[in-house]
């Protein structure tokens, strides 16, 4: 399959890369060092990345900024970071891309896990996480020429302790190892609508 990945360089995205590049043709995309340049926070840059890419058979989605900080400190400009990347951003590759999707094709999305178990400070983030979970949900009753959309919902990564590691006390982390078999799962399997977790 052609795939098109957003978010190739990250921690999940690499990952995602090394697993599904041994039986796929992967065309990494981001703002920087990508085989395409987006920046999911704008229309018309995903305008353009397709236009560049042209038809594919799926596409996956590891990226998306959040806002982390304690709720009564969270301003509507700080929320509106993660509206614009990690919903807007995720979601407008979907409005934007379903065209550019061959028939029984694939969208794969991100959210994470503090959407169904709470962190301090994770309410702007886990706001982003539910609504992309939601739309997911609706939207694969409409998408068209039989595209299935998924979203993969990841615990903390074991390769990103020393990121996140203070923000969640008590959580088991998870490997990269076993985060890129759900991504695996929605682009190779026949689920829909699906949340896919790995907690
Ligand atoms: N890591 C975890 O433990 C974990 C757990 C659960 C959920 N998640 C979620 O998984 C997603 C990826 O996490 P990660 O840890 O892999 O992140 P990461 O290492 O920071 O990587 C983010 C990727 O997205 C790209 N990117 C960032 N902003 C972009 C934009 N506006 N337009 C296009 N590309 C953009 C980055 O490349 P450029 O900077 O070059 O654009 C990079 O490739 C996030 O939504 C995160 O909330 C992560």
């Amino acid at each position: 399959m052609k795939i098109l990945l957003v978010g190739a360089s990250g921690t999940i995205g690499s990952a995602v890369r090394n697993e599904l590049a041994a039986h796929h043709n992967i065309i990494s995309a981001g703002r920087n060092g990508a085989d395409v340049t987006v920046d999911i926070t704008s229309p018309e840059s995903i305008k353009r990345m397709y236009h560049e890419v042209g038809k594919v058979d799926a596409v996956i989605s590891t990226t998306g900024a959040t806002h982390f900080g304690p709720l009564s400190e969270l301003t509507p400009e700080d929320n509106e970071v993660s509206i614009m990347s990690k919903l807007k951003g995720q979601i407008n590759l979907v409005l934007l891309g379903h065209h550019h999707v061959r028939d029984r094709g694939s969208f794969t999305l991100t959210t994470g896990i503090i959407m169904d178990d709470p962190i301090l400070g994770g309410a702007s983030a886990a706001m982003a996480s539910g609504a992309v979970k939601a739309f997911v949900q609706s939207a694969a009753f409409e998408m068209p020429r039989g595209i299935r959309i998924n979203n993969v919902s990841p615990n903390m990564l074991e390769e990103s302790i020393k990121k996140y590691g203070p923000y969640f006390p008590g959580f088991v982390p998870v490997p990269a190892s076993r985060v890129v078999q759900a991504y695996r799962k929605s682009v190779e399997g026949i689920q829909t609508g699906q949340t896919i977790t790995v907690y």
